[in-house]
């Protein structure tokens, strides 16, 4: 027993550590101009808190872990995370028969699924929700029309 409490706690701690290093590097938007970090920080904030006077929900309700974690619709449906969001963007639309932007996805959510007022195009508040969603893809190669991860 003597030996096994020691190696233990050190599997804790490396686990931890390890926890604690995935958290940063999911967290930390790999954006380096303080300004516009700014900008992805005020997105975060309307993404995890905002409902646009709408029903009660906000983005994250269903695009879990600020949109990087897989999503969840109410009815538990799965959705694609938003990991790749903004470099799959603009899409053809089947439904919708139009090629659809990042700007345009934003504000159909926050109308269809907040049931809220969407901001205008070329506001603050709609350019600070594109600037977050966009950092989510830093890194990530551009693939018009591709799939959501
Ligand atoms: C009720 C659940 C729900 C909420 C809340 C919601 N969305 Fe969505 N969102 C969806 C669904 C479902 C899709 C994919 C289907 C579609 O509409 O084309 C989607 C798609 C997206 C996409 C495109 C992803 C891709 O790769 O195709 C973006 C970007 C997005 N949402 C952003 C937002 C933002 C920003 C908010 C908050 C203003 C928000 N969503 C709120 C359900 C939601």
């Amino acid at each position: 027993m003597k030996t096994i409490r020691p190696l233990l706690q050190e599997s804790r701690v490396f686990v931890l550590a390890t926890s604690l290093c995935l958290a940063v590097s999911v967290l930390a938007a790999p954006v380096t101009d303080p300004q516009l970090e700014k900008v992805v920080q005020q997105g975060k904030e309307l993404f995890t808190h905002n409902t646009f006077n709408g029903n009660g929900r906000v983005c994250q309700t269903c695009h879990l872990s600020g949109g990087l974690a897989p999503g969840k619709l109410p009815d538990g449906k799965a959705i694609p995370s938003l990991a790749n969001a903004a470099a799959v963007f603009p899409l053809f639309k089947p439904r919708q028969g139009k090629v659809v932007t990042l700007p345009d996805q934003i504000r159909n959510c926050v109308g269809g699924a907040l049931e809220g007022q969407a901001p205008a195009y070329g506001s603050d508040e709609l350019n600070a929700l594109v600037v977050y969603v966009t950092s989510l893809s830093q890194g990530k190669a551009i693939d018009m029309g591709g799939k959501p991860q």
